[in-house]
């Protein structure tokens, strides 16, 4: 599969590198692509290239971008490029204020959605939230003791959370989806969740896991 992942941060790279195992074509896109020359050194598979090409190259699409610019890149991406396509929805809505108490600050509200205010300006993009709750040192083949962790999606399309899931459980993870769009009113706080245990202990590798039984 071809995988645009419009993004150059840790998040993006970390994903391009799972997925580049996994066998699939990877292309990056950023504002400045030298920022990514060493990177590639490394994984000289992966393409590079601005954040239309990027979109338009991916038959899934990835956004690993800064929350305040979520809306902004895809505007960038272009509506003919990113029709119909899976948007794999990594961002947080987190606002350019410091965390108090170890609590990060977000520029959404609870009952609006940084993902559902995408879904809105963009209504033809599947857009699927995941990997926004977890460290991208622990996003590509976590191994745990106490077992698979569990990443929580949502999104209003079914076959789009059937292709996400595939791509999600072979880096190594057990899915569970949560619904619709409106879902990510959840599931975008777990990274608050997750960073307070970060800053907290001082320590960055946790994930989630779900107990049914
Ligand atoms: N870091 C993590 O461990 C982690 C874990 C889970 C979820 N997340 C979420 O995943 C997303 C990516 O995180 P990250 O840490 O990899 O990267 P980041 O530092 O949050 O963001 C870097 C990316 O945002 C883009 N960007 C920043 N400001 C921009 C602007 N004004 N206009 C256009 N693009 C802009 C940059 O584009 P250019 O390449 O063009 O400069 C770059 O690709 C974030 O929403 C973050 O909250 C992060």
């Amino acid at each position: 599969m071809n995988i645009g992942i419009l993004g150059s941060g840790d998040v993006a790279k970390s994903l391009a590198q799972g997925f580049l195992q996994q066998g699939h074509a990877v292309m990056l896109g950023t504002r400045d692509i030298h920022k990514l020359s060493e990177w590639q050194r490394t994984y000289d598979k992966a393409k590079l290239g601005n954040v239309a090409a990027t979109a338009q190259f991916g038959e899934v699409l990835v956004l690993a971008v800064k929350g305040t610019a979520a809306a902004a890149v895809l505007r960038d991406a272009g509506n003919a490029n990113l029709k119909g396509k899976i948007v794999i929805d990594t961002t947080n809505p987190l606002a350019d204020k410091p965390p108090v108490n170890g609590v990060l600050q977000f520029f959404t509200d609870m009952n609006l959605a940084l993902m559902e205010k995408l879904q809105a300006e963009f209504p033809d993009v599947r857009f699927v939230k995941a990997f926004n709750s977890v460290g991208s040192a622990r996003m590509v083949q976590p191994k745990y003791t106490d077992g698979t962790p569990t990443m929580f999606i949502c999104g209003n399309d079914d076959s789009a959370k059937q292709t996400v899931s595939k791509l999600v459980q072979a880096l190594g993870w057990e899915v569970a989806d949560m619904g619709k769009a409106e879902a990510a009113r959840a599931i975008e706080p777990l990274c608050m969740l997750w960073c307070i245990l970060g800053f907290k202990d001082n320590e960055w590798t946790h994930a989630f896991k779900l107990l049914r039984k």
